[in-house]
């Protein structure tokens, strides 16, 4: 029932919140404005709309909004309830309804509290049991205590995982790049053979740990590789898996009937969705790579965005105007996508991490109540690092039929020592967004008189292309772990509005069942074919041609 009060664009529920008309009202109002003018306008615009968190300074003032519209959103979260919302999430309330759990990674970095009882267990107990582990297991592998079956020092880690359960790592370890160690990290992800194939060729079994991260301990691709991983662990030094392979899931049981002595099993709990578990003991291989205490600085760094987004006012608050500035654009100017541009070549797996936390908890059609929505709901996520994308597809950017509000994401101090790269990296971001916003127009354009082609529609910008600016003062574990959290607090307030239940992902177990289906077909050509006569010809052509 209490779903059913939610604001939802498509029920009849939403007509009773004045702030929607009225942010009905300010679209048609800004259809004719400029961004342009607005700067023009008001000296002050940028300085209005721009908030500092720590060691960041967000700058929102490149969009097509005015003090009014941060107004009005404010009044939509108030009036439809937000705040309980975030209450009910923050406290361990079973708002993941479809699977009847908590949503509980905020609790994963919750320093401030002692005890927290969710289901007559203090999970921050068993938080910091694991945390403790993780700690003293890291610290035993890089400081070289830990022995292969052969007495030698690991020197390779293997991450095995997919999802949640390689994106956050993989993405974590390559942006905190300046706080490795000299241990080798490897990730193998794919069930394509070629990815555990090109990894296994650079390791040496004796001095490999291999850890194998899965919630369910049931995954396909997940299982395939951890399997071959431990054949060509045996094939090379005997039936000694013990001080090569540690599990990090939820499922003890089925860890350790892989093999898995149950002390090398780190767990953690349903109430952490695969998509926000890098916080959990799925962080190992980051402990393991940077140390534990940089892992822990990640964590403290995504407690302060939490405590920033659980007490600011909704007009100051980063997360919530990242997910109003979302909606904005997804619903009331029908722009479908949203590009993540980081400046920085350690984030080049951070568009590819927020494609999984953000499409896999948004990208839904039902809404709370099991009805068709009738409204868009997750936008495509998609990006590159600047400068790479500059050469690729900013063209269409800025001049395609499509508006694609971007988030261009820098860091002020770099951790090299070429700082005339540096300079011109910051340089090139200031530079696409303003480029965007303000544009070119035909009279900006200087006329070449000897052209017998006039090209100067060609050179036109029409600007009023909206972005933010997240600017942290480096690349540490702590401002990372911030960045993250904004997201994650962007994404649950975005399926709150949207009405949808941002913490299930159905839609991906149809495709798991069908591949199920296939392999069954693909070796035992008389088992009944459940397939279209597409996909029969498919695996045919398959069949002989392999
Ligand atoms: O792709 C679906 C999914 O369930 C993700 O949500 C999850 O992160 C991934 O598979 C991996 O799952 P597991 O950690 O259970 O292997």
């Amino acid at each position: 029932e209490r779903h059913k009060n939610h604001f939802a664009l498509n029920s009849k529920a939403y007509d009773k919140y004045p702030a929607h008309s009225a942010l009905e009202e300010e679209r048609r109002e800004l259809d004719s404005v400029h961004i342009r003018e607005m700067f023009r306008n008001d000296p002050e615009r940028a300085e209005k709309m721009t908030i500092e968190d720590e060691g960041l300074l967000f700058d929102f003032s490149k969009n097509r909004i005015t003090d009014k519209t941060v107004e009005l959103f404010g009044r939509l979260a108030t009036e439809s309830g937000l705040a309980d919302a975030r209450e009910e999430y923050f406290s361990g309330g079973k708002i993941n309804k479809t699977e009847n759990r908590a949503v509980l990674h905020t609790a994963l970095r919750n320093f401030r509290i002692d005890q927290q009882i969710l289901d007559g267990e203090d999970i921050q107990h068993d938080i910091r049991e694991v945390r403790s582990r993780m700690k003293t297991f890291s610290d035993s592998v890089i400081g070289g205590e830990w022995k292969g079956a052969t007495g030698k020092a690991i020197k390779s880690i293997i991450n095995i995982g997919i999802g949640g359960s390689d994106l956050g790592p993989v993405m974590v370890v390559e942006s905190l790049a300046a706080q490795r160690n000299h241990l080798e990290i490897h990730f193998v992800s794919n069930v394509d053979g070629w990815h555990l194939h090109s990894v296994l060729g650079k390791c040496d079994p004796e001095t490999t740990l291999v850890v194998v991260v899965s919630k369910t301990f049931t995954t396909q691709e997940t299982m395939a590789n951890a399997m071959n991983a431990k054949t060509w662990l045996t094939n090379a030094l005997g039936e000694v898996t013990a001080n090569h392979f540690v599990a990090v899931s939820t499922n003890i049981q089925r860890a350790t009937d892989f093999g898995i002595e149950e002390k090398n099993i780190f767990g953690f709990w349903d109430w952490v969705g695969g998509r926000y578990s890098l916080w959990s003991s799925v962080g190992l291989t980051i402990s393991l790579a940077c140390g534990y205490g940089n892992f822990e600085e990640l964590l403290k760094g995504a407690e302060s965005s939490d405590v920033h987004f659980a007490e600011s006012s909704w007009e100051k608050n980063i997360p919530f105007l990242m997910a109003a500035l979302g909606l904005w654009y997804n619903n009331y100017w029908d722009y479908s996508s949203h590009a993540i541009l980081p400046y920085d070549q350690r984030l080049h797996r951070f568009p590819a991490y927020l494609q999984q936390a953000d499409m896999e908890s948004n990208g839904k059609s039902v809404d709370r109540n099991g009805e068709r929505v009738s409204h868009n709901t997750g936008p495509i996520i998609w990006g590159e690092c600047g400068t790479n994308g500059q050469h690729a597809f900013y063209q269409l950017i800025h001049q395609g039929t499509r508006i694609i509000p971007c988030d261009f994401i820098l860091f002020a101090k770099p951790d090299h020592a070429f700082l005339d790269q540096h300079k011109k990296l910051v340089a090139n971001c200031i530079a696409q967004s303003r480029a965007l916003v303000m544009g070119r127009s035909r009279e900006e354009i200087p006329k070449n008189s000897n052209a017998a082609f006039d090209v100067r529609p060609f050179k036109v910008f029409e600007g009023n292309r909206p972005s933010n600016t997240m600017i942290f003062d480096r690349l540490t574990p702590y401002n990372l772990g911030k960045l993250i959290s904004y997201y994650e607090q962007k994404i649950f307030v975005q399926g709150f509005f949207w009405n949808v239940f941002s913490y299930d992902q159905w839609g991906v177990e149809l495709g798991k069942i069908l591949a199920t289906n296939i392999l069954e077909r693909s070796e035992n050509e008389s088992h009944p074919s459940p397939l279209d006569s597409s996909s029969e010809q498919l695996l045919k052509f398959v069949s002989v041609k392999s």
